[in-house]
């Protein structure tokens, strides 16, 4: 599968150039980075090339040198500008893309290790950093590969999916590094997007599943994992904004938002109720992802007895956040449902939209493979306003969330906050 860059409005644009650091391992493809490099430099961005020392034996320093903002750098040690020069490229530079990415890279990225210039600056900085794999198909379909991705995704780490063509030595399969170009738009991009677009920006977020408590031991609740509410909130703070998250589940964040995402923790529907409508006054943008009960019960203080068969549940209206959250909005407010459904999905939603008074509806198919709940991915249509319907592809969470959120930014009234 090929991963498809959603499309994000342009930020506002700063003062200082762009930075970007050029990692390069030791692979057949590391030629394609000297393209790279240049349709970076065409953009005007400031470009900072790290070669590994197996790189070198595939491209020259030279070519990167004279091609880019400054020397090409192979080493942690002997650099004449500075002692630190990991922390220097890391700390400065707005996006760090790997290109290409080798499995041992990708392996030692996935550990942690810092043995040489380029993973040292991987482990340094807090930019995005894109990966952009290549290598033999029998490589890139290991388990071992395929999880150091996985965990790499987990920490916010975008991954460019290989292409199928043409390989080293003749062969053909998956694990082509994808054409410069295609690397450099996505680097565009995530510039663009991670430089602020909801810069200032306060969002609401809810998560995961409500648990309705049956007695003190057992609750009733849903498939929902959460997933989609905590890459709402991860990309939403990489992209500028300070993010309150309300969630049944715990997650793990990654290590550069999981000091600025504020976690609120509930379970029912009437806890995630109270946190929601406590904080929606003071936030520009709120977005409904939990899957939250329609029905609640009366939970029993103590636990049921197997002793006295099977209990009779007696159900009642769970509390609706998200039309109380639209009854109380204040004016410039964006407000977000989400509508997952089985059946009749397009009348559904439409019915849904018609209904909600939300600004922005986020509709997904749940019964669909590789859709909604307890999955990586999700495939999601929006629709807002007059616009026609936007059917965004199966793809990971993070990038659907980068899609909604730039949804979000161009609902927003102009100068907000
Ligand atoms: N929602 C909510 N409070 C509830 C139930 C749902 O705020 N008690 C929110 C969800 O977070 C989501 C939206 O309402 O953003 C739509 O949820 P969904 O379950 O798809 O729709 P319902 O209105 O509950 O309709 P139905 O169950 O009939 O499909």
């Amino acid at each position: 599968m090929t991963w498809t860059p959603s499309p994000m409005p342009s930020a506002t644009p700063k003062s200082s150039t762009p930075r970007i650091v050029l990692g390069v391992a030791g692979g057949i493809a590391a030629y394609k980075s000297v393209e790279l490099l240049r349709l970076l430099r065409d953009r005007g961005y400031h470009v900072a090339p790290i070669l590994t020392p197996d790189a070198t034996r595939f491209v020259g320093t030279v070519t990167f040198s004279a091609l880019a903002s400054e020397p090409a750098r192979t080493s942690l040690y002997g650099d004449p500008t500075t002692p630190i020069p990991h922390t220097y490229l890391g700390s400065n530079a707005d996006v760090v893309v790997v290109a290409p990415a080798t499995a041992h890279l990708i392996a030692r990225y996935a550990m942690g290790l810092a043995d040489d210039l380029l993973t040292a600056t991987l482990l340094a900085t807090r930019a995005p950093v894109i990966l952009c794999p290549a290598m033999h198909e029998e490589m890139w379909e290991q388990p071992s590969v395929q999880e150091n991705l996985a965990t790499l995704r987990r920490r916010g780490v975008l991954v460019l999916e290989p292409e199928s063509g043409h390989l080293a030595g003749g062969d053909e399969g998956t694990g082509r590094l994808p054409e410069p170009a295609t690397i450099a738009e996505l680097v565009e991009r995530v510039v663009d997007g991670y430089r602020g677009v909801l810069s200032g920006v306060s969002v609401l977020i809810s998560a995961g599943g409500s648990r309705e408590a049956i007695d003190p031991v057992r609750f009733i609740t849903n498939r929902s994992s959460g997933r989609q509410g905590y890459a709402l909130a991860e990309v939403a703070a990489r992209l500028g904004a300070r993010v309150t998250l309300v969630t049944t589940v715990e997650r793990e964040l990654s290590l550069d938002t999981r000091r600025t995402i504020d976690v609120v923790r509930v379970e029912s529907a009437s806890e995630m109720h109270e946190a929601m409508m406590l904080r929606s006054a003071s936030n520009d943008c709120v977005i409904m992802a939990a899957a939250v009960a329609d029905f609640t019960l009366k939970a029993s203080n103590e636990k049921l007895k197997r002793r006295d068969g099977p209990p009779e549940l007696h159900f009642e209206p769970a509390v609706d956040i998200l039309a109380d959250l639209v009854a109380h909005r204040h004016a410039g407010q964006v407000i977000v449902g989400f509508a997952a459904e089985t059946t009749d999905v397009e009348t559904n939603a439409a019915l849904k939209w018609q209904k909600k008074g939300v600004d922005l509806l986020v509709v997904n198919d749940v019964s669909a493979n590789g859709v909604g709940f307890e999955y990586q991915t999700n495939e999601v249509v929006l629709l807002s306003g007059d616009r026609e319907p936007e059917r965004i592809s199966q793809r990971s969470k993070e990038e659907v969330s980068r899609s909604i959120l730039a949804r979000v930014a161009t609902l927003l009234p102009e100068g907000a906050p």
